[in-house]
């Protein structure tokens, strides 16, 4: 209980967070009726038993399904007002928001209408809550680099609401390597860069990012413990890794929370932080995953804080704004 309200009033940061990943069964539900669009669930207790993953494609697949009934501008504001609705409960005091495009462009709807929707609950919330945050575009790393080339031209009218992409879906068999051109693109359009690296794919995938994408954070980076000098170098780095831990225990990158990385990483002199990548489907925001990772590995008060401050270290706040937190 004691250490349930600590978490509840830290300050936090989410760095690594899905939008589509935060759209709950009931808002599924409205907007499929809203929009006339079938779903082949009769219930949201029938959603809800449908989470059950064994692998990252198992979630893939039906976390590309759900997101098919957002179609206009409302339903992506209702969806991101919704997740900072939530965020801001859980002293959530800014967020690195991703998106992805190519999850909706593939189905007909505009870019600009993902863009117009999202930014305007974000805008929303800075005045409601002062809750800050940046956008990322993820690439989908299972389609081709031309299709991420070509979503980055989609994305060259809206750089101004958009702060850095990423790299993310089916890890195994799409490494870093596949991105080093547009990421080079990117990097120089002055775009802030991060990829999913480490969560089911090798050491080596980590080393990728680094290496010919020149991340700016590695997503997740459990794999990477793997690898004792690759440990050594993200620790003398100051690497931030967006940790996961639900997603982690509901995609069987970890068998129990109780053998969950996060505190071997802290002592190995990681950047970890504690993000809740796909909340409604992974089963907890960003307060439950500090919650169920502090109980399983009997975190401190000191790690707690250590891993919030991290959150600000690692954003892509300005250090002027970063301070105003620390
Ligand atoms: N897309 C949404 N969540 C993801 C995750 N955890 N890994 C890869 N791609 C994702
Ligand atoms: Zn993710």
């Amino acid at each position: 209980a004691d250490r349930a309200a600590f978490i509840a009033g830290l300050p936090k940061a989410e760095l690594h967070l899905h939008i589509e990943g935060s759209l709950e069964p009931e808002l599924m539900f409205a907007l499929a009726q809203r929009n006339a669009v079938a779903i082949p669930f009769a219930s949201v207790e029938e959603v809800r038993a449908a989470y059950a993953f064994s692998n990252l494609q198992d979630f893939l697949d039906i976390y590309y399904q759900g997101m098919g009934v957002l179609h206009t501008e409302q339903d992506f504001h209702d969806l991101t007002a919704a997740y900072l609705a939530r965020a801001h409960a859980d002293n959530v005091r800014h967020v690195e928001i991703f998106f992805d495009p190519q999850g909706h462009t593939t189905r007909g709807v505009a870019f600009a209408t993902v863009i117009a929707g999202i930014t305007r609950a974000l805008d929303e919330a800075r005045r409601e809550y002062g809750l800050t945050s940046k956008l990322i575009l993820c690439f989908l790393r299972h389609l081709s680099e031309a299709d991420a080339d070509a979503t980055l031209d989609e994305a060259l009218p809206f750089l101004g609401r958009i702060d850095g992409i990423g790299l993310d879906s089916s890890e195994v068999g799409h490494p870093p390597s596949k991105f080093a051109r547009v990421f080079a693109r990117a990097r120089a359009l002055g775009l802030k860069l991060v990829a999913h690296a480490g969560e089911e794919g090798p050491p080596a995938y980590v080393r990728e990012a680094l290496d010919l994408l020149h991340v700016d954070r590695i997503d997740h980076g459990n794999r990477s413990l793997e690898d004792p000098a690759l440990v050594a170098r993200l620790a003398s780095e100051g690497m931030t890794l967006t940790v996961c831990p639900l997603s982690n225990l509901k995609l069987c990158v970890v068998g129990d929370m109780a053998d969950h990385p996060l505190k071997i990483m802290l002592d190995a002199g990681l950047a970890a932080t504690v993000n809740s990548d796909d909340p409604s489907y992974f089963g907890g925001y960003v307060g439950a995953n500090y919650q169920a990772v502090a109980d399983a590995l009997d975190l401190s008060k000191a790690e707690l804080l250590a891993l919030a401050r991290n959150s600000f270290t690692g954003s892509f706040l300005s250090d002027a704004d970063k301070a105003n937190h620390l």
